[in-house]
């Protein structure tokens, strides 16, 4: 199994979710709102997976991520490419910093990223994985750098009234 980690889609009745802490309250919010399942259509949109160790067993953490068409930052042309675009992703504190004894020398963080890269490998015509951060977020800068995101050179940017923010983007190769 691609990065050795089980995950499903997560549905609002998920009892865990309430108790969900990654320790940034942006993220505990998001997911613990259950915003991102739209009841009229009966799934969630961006989709949303909950992680596990294994089938039925404890949550390592969530992540909201889809498909979208970026400006592409290497290409001088307006055109635009596919990205797997992550929408949030968050880690339990009981997990994060800790390695996934299923993937040697992986944290359970860089399995869930293993496991989007497949994901993003699998579709057509996409060109890596896309992100935005706040700048002022320095230990999740430091593990996507570790796994192979870049900033865009374009620097961060002031998008809302809260710390500027960075596009950061793994290229497929
Ligand atoms: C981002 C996140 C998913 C990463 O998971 P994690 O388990 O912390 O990831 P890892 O332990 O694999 O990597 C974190 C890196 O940050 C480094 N780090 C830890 N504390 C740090 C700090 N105070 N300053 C800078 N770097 C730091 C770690 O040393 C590690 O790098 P290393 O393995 O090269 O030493 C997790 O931290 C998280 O859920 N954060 C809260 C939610 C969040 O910020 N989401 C992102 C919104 S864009």
């Amino acid at each position: 199994m691609a990065g050795e980690i089980f995950f499903e889609f997560a549905l609002p009745d998920d009892p865990f979710l309430d108790q969900f802490s990654c320790g940034y309250e942006t993220a505990d919010n998001y997911f613990r709102s259950r915003k991102w399942f739209k009841a009229d259509k009966g799934r969630s949109s961006p989709p949303t997976y909950v992680f596990r160790v294994g089938e039925d067993c404890p949550v390592v953490g969530y992540c909201a991520f889809d498909f979208g068409k970026q400006p592409h930052p290497d290409d001088a042309s307006e055109a635009k490419a596919r990205y797997l675009v992550i929408y949030m992703i968050g880690v339990d504190q009981a997990f994060r910093g800790t390695q996934n004894p299923l993937a040697p020398g992986e944290t359970y963080a860089a399995s869930i990223m293993a496991v989007l890269e497949d994901i993003a490998r699998a579709k057509q015509s996409c060109v890596g994985l896309s992100l935005w951060v706040r700048s002022t977020n320095e230990v999740a800068m430091a593990f996507y750098r570790k796994v192979g995101f870049a900033e865009d050179p374009g620097g961060p940017s002031q998008r809302d009234e809260g710390d500027p923010i960075l596009t950061m983007r793994k290229i497929l190769t």
